[in-house]
């Protein structure tokens, strides 16, 4: 498939550990009008939204978005189908309540939460085999970038995540690369920084897989994206869009970053 029909630009919500029900169903009340006011001005249709919510909040919000183009996914995922693995979530579970994506190996899984390669290659398969989006993280410390070797961590990290994916799946995994000094700081990435990363993130999986391939994984930026500077990132022909924390949470600021994509690449959308 050509780049035009798979690599459709990717807005996603992170909500990390955010929002009773109460405040999801809040939410959407001021983010559906916000957002079609926005595009109404266009007449486009909308870019691919993603938004993915504390479990407790996903049944609320697959039925408060039924009939709109705003997908639903979870932040995280067990690679078990069921059985004795208290507090887990398994990905038949995230597919019964209607989510398309999954967020796996987010930065603060694997520092926080103490989340190794292994564990997310194995919860990257479990989502595929469920027929779900891995949204597979990957990102340097600050460290690790001022030592030189933010192009090394990456590409291993990108290896390794999708070490259990086979060649015809790749195109169903998203990367979504975050460094992890931008996270939540306030200070983003350069966005050509971001896209000598993401060319180099490409690079591996061309190198694992074939030459080309590459060409269909939709790979985001995120780290302290916000409505002012999503446009700076959507430029740059390398990154398919953006997986946003802070600035999601906010439902007039997340219309914005929805417009944002939209006016950036009016010519790649979803419909
Ligand atoms: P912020 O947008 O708050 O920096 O968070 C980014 C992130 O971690 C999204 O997964």
């Amino acid at each position: 498939m050509g780049e035009s029909e798979l690599r459709v630009p990717l807005l996603a919500a992170n909500w990390k550990m955010n929002k009773t029900v109460g405040e999801t169903v809040s939410f959407v009340g001021a983010f559906i009008p916000e957002v079609r006011s926005l595009l109404d001005s266009t007449r486009d249709p909308w870019p691919e939204v993603l938004i993915c919510p504390p479990f407790t909040s996903l049944p609320a919000l697959s039925s408060l978005l039924a009939s709109y183009p705003v997908r639903i996914g979870a932040q995280n995922v067990y690679w078990q189908a069921k059985g004795a693995f208290t507090g887990e979530i398994s990905p038949l579970m995230l597919k019964d309540l209607g989510c398309r994506y999954v967020i796996v190996g987010h930065s603060e899984r694997r520092h926080i939460m103490g989340e190794t390669g292994e564990m997310v290659a194995r919860k990257v398969r479990a989502a595929l085999d469920e027929g779900l989006k891995p949204v597979l993280c990957v990102g340097e410390t600050l460290a690790e970038r001022e030592k030189g070797e933010a192009l090394k961590v990456n590409s291993e990290m990108t290896a390794g995540g999708l070490s259990e994916v086979k060649k015809e799946e790749v195109s169903q995994v998203v990367i979504a690369y975050e460094p992890v000094w931008a996270i939540g700081t306030g200070k983003e990435a350069r966005p050509d920084d971001a896209a000598q990363v993401i060319g180099r993130i490409r690079e591996t999986v061309d190198s694992l897989f074939g030459k080309g391939v590459s060409e269909d994984v939709r790979v985001l930026y995120g780290g302290s994206v916000k409505s002012t500077n999503i446009r700076s990132f959507m430029m740059c022909e390398e990154i398919d869009g953006a997986l946003v924390g802070g600035a999601s949470l906010d439902p007039v600021e997340f219309a914005r970053l929805v417009f944002e994509v939209l006016r950036a690449r009016p010519d790649r959308r979803t419909g």
